[in-house]
């Protein structure tokens, strides 16, 4: 019989993975700006309150307790901390502090996500990371969150995927500032990979102990067509790019991106070589790609095709296969010593009739990978402990182990939240019992 029970290696991080503008309300930055434009997220959702995780933090975290979470990852909003250029909140820092003390105190260890897709309008508006300077001023950031932070929290990541954010942002111009100039996309792309190595170094260099990384979201990409040579040699190019660029460039510190017509780009960073103590990858699932270039919409992604049974809310087909395929290849890129935690992995199910058995075949997926190709499996964060506002999709998507009432911002505790603390608990992963 198939074993269907897997142990949890010691001092493995079990836990939950938030964001600060999808969690705590009453934000001002370039998300909030971008929301009040209409036809930009589904409903004319807007983040407003989200989950009112800005006060309510203290009871989330009761909540992260009680699912046995041992880590949680988390986001530092920085128009909050910065609103005006050199101008910092003391009122920010000082809510920041309450958290991780609050974390500490309940003995889970918090993990401070640096970059999470929001910026402060008057960094974008200054032209963001589409320019050398906008590296300069984030390291300024960085540097002063690890004075401010860096006594209550020793795991680090500079960024949240950096290649999702410069693609959607500035390829597909569906997310700010929504530029849509694939060659500008890579540009942002190259000058986000050398802040990561310049980050990585500052916050090294203030203290060695500390473990730091970056959150690196991959995906299965195959053809929408699959007898059809442009879909096949498009999706190798994208995987190329989507994937195995950031982790081409931590072996080697350098990054080229060729993508005929379009840019012939190249960067070297020093310092980025070996710029990681773990690596933070997200996996959500598998996308088709399609690419006709006579046509007028030539790049296609297909993230909700129509051929499957099952599927998340969003339509996203589930594919805890992709797991393995992407140990493989870490493996290939000769990570072997690299701890490897994923620091995303999740759902929209609100009826979370699939999460629990979402939540078995990903993690446990992860770890038998990990042993198959002897990589070094450190931890598993769930997306997430709380419903949050999902970007341009809204408020719809709900991807908690909590479920929240936006009314009465109650939490309630989904069946898979029962499964986590189970797992947790016997500190191994296990079949969930269907139903
Ligand atoms: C991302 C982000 C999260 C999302 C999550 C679900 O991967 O896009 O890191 O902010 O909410 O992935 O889509």
């Amino acid at each position: 019989m198939e074993r269907e029970s897997f142990d949890l290696p010691e001092g493995f991080w079990l836990g939950t993975s938030l964001s600060a503008h999808q969690a705590e309300g009453g934000n001002f930055n370039t998300w909030t700006r971008w929301e009040e434009l209409p036809g930009k997220i589904k409903n004319r959702d807007q983040s407003g309150d989200a989950c009112r995780h800005w006060e309510l933090f203290e009871d989330d975290f009761e909540l992260l307790r009680w699912i046995g979470a041992n880590t949680h990852r988390l986001s530092l909003e920085w128009s909050r901390l910065e609103p005006q250029p050199g101008q910092w909140s003391n009122e920010a820092i000082h809510r920041y502090r309450q958290m991780f003390e609050s974390l500490r105190a309940k003995g889970i260890r918090p993990i401070a996500c640096l970059f999470h897709f929001t910026l402060p309008i008057w960094f974008e508006d200054a032209g963001g990371f589409e320019n050398e300077k906008g590296i300069e001023e984030f390291l300024k950031f960085v540097s002063r969150c690890q004075k401010e932070f860096g006594d209550l929290v020793s795991i680090w990541l500079t960024m949240n995927e950096p290649v999702v954010y410069a693609l959607a942002a500035f390829g597909a111009g569906l997310t700010p500032p929504g530029k849509k100039d694939i060659s500008l996309a890579l540009q942002v792309v190259s000058n986000l990979f050398e802040a990561h190595g310049r980050a990585f170094a500052i916050l090294k260099n203030a203290n060695p102990s500390y473990q730091i990384s970056l959150a690196h979201h991959m995906r299965i990409l195959s053809p929408e067509r699959r007898f059809w040579p442009l879909d096949f040699l498009f999706v190798k190019k994208a995987d190329a790019i989507f994937n195995w660029s950031l982790l081409h460039f931590l072996n080697t510190g350098e990054v080229h991106f060729q993508v005929p017509g379009i840019c012939d780009l190249k960067r070297r960073v020093p310092e980025a070589v070996g710029a990681l103590d773990f690596l933070g990858i997200n996996y959500y699932g598998r996308d088709y790609l399609s690419f006709t270039p006579l046509s007028e919409e030539k790049i296609k992604l297909n993230q909700t095709p129509n051929h499957l049974d099952v599927k998340t809310d969003m339509g996203w087909e589930i594919h805890p296969q992709g797991v393995d395929k992407i140990l493989h290849g870490i493996k290939r890129y000769g990570f072997e010593k690299i701890p490897l935690v994923m620091t995303e992995n999740g759902i929209a199910d609100h009826d979370d009739d699939l999460r629990s058995q979402f939540i078995y075949e990903h993690f446990s997926n992860f770890l038998i990978g990990c042993k198959k190709y002897g990589l070094n499996a450190k931890g598993y964060l769930h997306w997430s402990l709380l419903d949050n506002f999902e970007w341009i999709d809204g408020f719809y998507p709900r991807f908690g182990l909590f479920e929240v009432d936006y009314k009465t911002q109650k939490r309630l505790p989904r069946k898979s939240a029962h499964y986590f603390r189970g797992i947790a608990e016997k500190k191994c992963v296990f079949k969930p019992i269907p139903g």
